[in-house]
C-alpha cells in the first residue's frame, strides 16, 4: 500500500511540506511530524491537546464512545473476570498469563514485599503530619539508593528486577506512609494474603489485634487497583516516559510519576471530590455548587467531572458506581448520605445544559472516594492508592519507552516569545 501523506502549504509562499500519515490498529490517524524540524518549523501544542507523544501497544481509549482497553481487552471484562496482578502481568507482558505463569508472577511479587530494613529510616525523616503522597515521592525516589543492582535502565535484566520490586513494594510504602502518619507501628507484609488483602492488613493491622480482611471489601479494593492500573499517555505516565527517556533510574521515574499524579486535576481529584461532597453536605445545596462550577470567576470546578479524553461517561466511573453499591450493601450503608448526594449530583449535572454542552461526565474519581471512605480508608490515602495502582501502568509505559527502537531523549522545542537579542546594561545605567 502506498504511504498516505499530508501536505502542509503556506499562505505566504509556494512552499509545500509533505509528511507521512500514520495509522494505528484502531483510533485516529496521526501526522508524523518528525521531519518538520529539518524544514526549520515546529508544531505548537501546549498541553498536548492534539499530540500523540509516542506509539504504544498498551492501552487504548476511545473518548467519544467511552471505551477503555488494556492490551485489547475491554476494562469491563477485566474488572469482572480478572484481578489486579493478572492485569499487571497483562500490561507488562502484553498477554494474559496461563495458570503457571500467573502463579510464578504472583509468587515473585509476594517474595519481595518487604522493604530494605534501613528504609524505615526514610519514613522517620518526615514530619508525622506529612501527606502520604509527600512521603511516597521521597521514599520511592530513595529506592535508587537501596536497590542499586536494579537501577540501570538500559539493562533489560535490571529493568525486570526493578519492575517486580516496584510492584511488590509499593503497597508496603503506601501503607507505611499512612501508619507513620497516624503514629502506629509499621505492619509487615503477610505474603499468604492476596495483593489487596495484604495492603488492607498493612493499613489496618496492629500488633494488639488480629486483622482479618473482609473478602468483599478486598475484592472491591482490588477492582479499584485494576481500574486505575493504566490510562495511556496521561500527565503522570507521560512524566514517567519523559524522565525515563534520559535513562534515569526506574525508581526516580516512578517517583516523578507520583509527583505528577498528586495534583488535584489528576490523581488528587478523588480526595478533592470527597471533600467537595462533604462540603456540599445536602441535596438542597447542589444547585448552588452547579452554579458556582459554571461561573468562571469562582475558580471552582465540579471535582470528579470532566476528562481530557472522555467526552462520554468514563467506563471506569460506571464500574465504580456499581462497586459503590456492592461495598455499601456489604457494610449495611445502603442509605449512605454521601452516596445519595453523589447520585443526585450526577443526575442534576448530566441534565444541565452547561455540562451537556461541554460534554462533562463523571470520571473514575467521582465514586472511588465514596467506596474507599466506606472501607475506612482516610481521604489522605486516596491518591496514594491511585499511585499504588498506577505503578503497574507506569512501569509498563517506562519499559515500552526504554526498549523501543524509536527511543530518544524527550526534548521538545518551543515558540520563543521573549526579548530578542539585546546588550547588557551596567547597573548604574539602569533606570
Ligand atoms: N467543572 C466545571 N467546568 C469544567 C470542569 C469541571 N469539572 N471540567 C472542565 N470544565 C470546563 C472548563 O472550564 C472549560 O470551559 P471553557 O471551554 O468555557 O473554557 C471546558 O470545560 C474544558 O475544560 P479544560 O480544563 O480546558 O479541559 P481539559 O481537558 O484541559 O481538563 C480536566 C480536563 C480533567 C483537568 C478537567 O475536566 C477538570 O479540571 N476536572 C475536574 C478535576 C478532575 O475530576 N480530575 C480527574 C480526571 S480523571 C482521573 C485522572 O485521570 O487523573
Amino acid at each position: 500500500m502506498t504511504q498516505r501523506t499530508v501536505k502542509i502549504s503556506f499562505s505566504d509562499s509556494d512552499r509545500v511540506i509533505e509528511l507521512p500519515l500514520l495509522s494505528g490498529s484502531i483510533g485516529p490517524d496521526v501526522i508524523d511530524t518528525r521531519a518538520l524540524g529539518s524544514h526549520g518549523i515546529f508544531t505548537f501544542d501546549p498541553g498536548f491537546l492534539s499530540t500523540a507523544s509516542c506509539a504504544s501497544d498498551i492501552t487504548y481509549i476511545d473518548g467519544d464512545q467511552g471505551l477503555l482497553y488494556y492490551r485489547g481487552y475491554p476494562i469491563e471484562q477485566l474488572a469482572e473476570h480478572s484481578d489486579f496482578l493478572e492485569t499487571a502481568y497483562l500490561l507488562l507482558r502484553g498477554e494474559l498469563p496461563n495458570a503457571e505463569q500467573k502463579e510464578a508472577f504472583v509468587g515473585k511479587i509476594k517474595g519481595q514485599t518487604m522493604l530494605h530494613d534501613q528504609m524505615v529510616n526514610s519514613f522517620k525523616g518526615y514530619r508525622r503530619d506529612a501527606h502520604p503522597m509527600a512521603v511516597m515521592v521521597g521514599v520511592v525516589g530513595a529506592m535508587s539508593a537501596f536497590y542499586r543492582n536494579s537501577s540501570d535502565s538500559f539493562d533489560p535484566k535490571q529493568r525486570d528486577i526493578a519492575a517486580f520490586r516496584l510492584l511488590a513494594k509499593i503497597p508496603t510504602i503506601a501503607a507505611w506512609s499512612y501508619k507513620y502518619n497516624i503514629g502506629e507501628p509499621f505492619a509487615y507484609p503477610q505474603n499468604k494474603l492476596g495483593y489487596a488483602e495484604n495492603f488492607m492488613h498493612m493499613m489496618f493491622a496492629t500488633p494488639c489485634e488480629d486483622y482479618v480482611p473482609n473478602p468483599v471489601l478486598a475484592r472491591a479494593l482490588d477492582r479499584i487497583f485494576l481500574l486505575h492500573a493504566d490510562h495511556e499517555q496521561n500527565a503522570s505516565s507521560s512524566t514517567v516516559r519523559v524522565v525515563g527517556s534520559s535513562g534515569a533510574t526506574p525508581f526516580a521515574c516512578i517517583a516523578a510519576g507520583i509527583a505528577s499524579l498528586w495534583g488535584p486535576l489528576h490523581g488528587g481529584a478523588n480526595e478533592a471530590t470527597l471533600k467537595m461532597l462533604e462540603e456540599i453536605g445536602d441535596v438542597s445545596r447542589i444547585g448552588d455548587y452547579i452554579k458556582k462550577a459554571k461561573d468562571k470567576t469562582s475558580g471552582f470546578r465540579l471535582m470528579g467531572f470532566g476528562h481530557r479524553v472522555y467526552k462520554n461517561m468514563d467506563p471506569r466511573a460506571k464500574i465504580m458506581r456499581q462497586t459503590c453499591y456492592e461495598v455499601l450493601d456489604e457494610l449495611g450503608l445502603h442509605d449512605d448520605p454521601l452516596f445519595k448526594l453523589a447520585l443526585e449530583l450526577e443526575r442534576i449535572a448530566l441534565e444541565d445544559e452547561y455540562f451537556v454542552k461541554k460534554r462533562l461526565y463523571p470520571n473514575v474519581d467521582f465514586y472511588s472516594g465514596i467506596v474507599m471512605r466506606a472501607m475506612g480508608i482516610p481521604n489522605s490515602m486516596f491518591t496514594a492508592i491511585f499511585a499504588l495502582a498506577r505503578t503497574a501502568g507506569w512501569v509498563a509505559q517506562w519499559m515500552e519507552m526504554i526498549s523501543s527502537q524509536d527511543h530518544k531523549i524527550a526534548r521538545p522545542r518551543q515558540l520563543y516569545t521573549g526579548s530578542v537579542r539585546r546588550d547588557f546594561v551596567p547597573i548604574e545605567q539602569r533606570g
